[in-house]
């Protein structure tokens, strides 16, 4: 029976047991994450309770049960008790020589979650073959850029006049300029220094950051999850990670800063996928904020190296912060509309040597 249930919670479809009267008799692991419930919650509950609104999910188990055979039904959304809206197919299977203890088996399959991991696939390829090529460009300006700035401090010494190290001052200050931009091109360290750590810990640093960057004018709500266990990152790469993201909110509120609210959410995630791969546990931070929201001209792009919505971005702290979360094994997604912009990182925590 125990490997029974460790087989049902190892599968990414979610599995819900009904009884004659589509009262819940099990639910996998896969099921309570996607409906967003506990077995101590849900067991013995009717069907109906988990669902607001719940006309189409009430009559597809009917059907099935009614009729004695199985049914299908694809794409149905469903309202969440919590508020979340889901959209799932949906399959009820009649169990025609169970021993009584369930009569329907349900499989849900959630279908943004389907398309958001080919999206996710689609956006990693094509992000990393930018930064390739943005990559070997940064190369190619940083040598010369080298050599242009060590001949302007010879020549500065050379120099018989005092009052024209004023154009060779101008020389290296610009060179300097552009060897930062050069190294913010060529994006995060590619090897991780992971150490078993605490997500919170990160988070808590850049929140300090950022309070004291706004001159204490953005109120940052807290919403942690104590129970997550520490896991294997890298806090300096991290720390810029979420400091990017969160930047950006302060950036697109500048105007209104006291009106500026962002809250950090923590949660963990049970059976999930990111890329083609799915984690037993995954750590999900929210950083959402209730500014304008990203233009919607630039949404599709937004992670792209160098495409910008302000005047004096240079457009790579998106693209910085989803390099270092899939150098993490994780996956950085983002919505918003104007009053709520949500980035959302998921980092695995079952990996030990991300
Ligand atoms: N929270 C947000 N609210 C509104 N717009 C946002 C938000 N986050 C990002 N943006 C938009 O996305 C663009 C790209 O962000 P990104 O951090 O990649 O570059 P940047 O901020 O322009 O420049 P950089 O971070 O390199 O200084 C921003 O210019 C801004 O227009
Ligand atoms: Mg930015």
């Amino acid at each position: 029976m125990k490997q029974l249930r460790g087989l049902l919670d190892s599968i990414s479809t979610g599995i819900v047991a009904l009884d004659a009267n589509l009262r819940i008799v099990a639910v996998n692991a896969a099921g309570q994450a996607l409906l967003e419930t506990s077995e101590a919650r849900c067991i013995g509950q009717h069907a109906g309770n988990l669902i607001l609104r719940s006309a189409d999910w009430l009559e597809s188990l009917q059907h099935a049960l009614a009729n004695n055979m199985p049914h299908a039904s694809r794409g149905v959304s469903l309202l969440l008790v919590s508020g979340q809206d889901i959209r799932v197919d949906i399959i009820t299977t009649p169990v025609l020589d169970g021993d009584g203890a369930f009569k329907l088996v349900v499989e849900l399959t959630a279908v943004e979650r389907l398309l958001n991991i080919s999206r996710h696939e689609n956006a990693q390829h094509a992000q990393e073959t930018s930064r390739a090529l943005i990559r070997g460009l940064a190369h190619e300006i940083k040598n010369p850029l080298g050599g242009v700035r060590g001949a302007a401090q010879l020549l500065a010494k050379e120099l018989p006049n005092a009052a024209l190290a004023e154009y060779t001052d101008v020389i290296i200050r610009e060179a300097d300029r552009l060897r930062d931009l050069v190294d913010r091109l060529l994006g995060p360290n590619r090897q991780l220094a992971t150490e078993l750590l605490n997500i919170h810990e990160i988070i808590e640093h850049v929140r300090n950051l950022i309070t004291a960057e706004s001159g204490n004018r953005v109120i940052v709500k807290r919403d942690y999850d104590p129970s997550l266990p520490e896991f294997h990152c890298d806090r300096a790469q991290l720390i810029q990670a979420v400091l990017n993201i969160m930047r950006n909110a302060l950036q697109a509120a500048a105007p209104a800063l006291d009106h500026c609210e962002i809250i950090l959410r923590s949660r963990s995630q049970r059976q999930f996928t990111i890329g083609a791969t799915l984690h037993r546990l995954v750590c999900r931070i929210d950083i959402i904020d209730n500014g304008p929201g990203i233009p919607a001209d630039l949404i599709p792009a937004v992670f792209t190296p160098m495409v910008t919505g302000r005047a004096d971005g240079t457009g790579l702290g998106l693209s910085i912060a989803q390099s270092i979360i899939y150098l993490h094994g994780g996956a950085l997604e983002c919505d918003s509309r104007p009053g709520e912009t949500r980035f959302t990182l998921y980092l695995p925590m079952d990996t030990h040597d991300a």
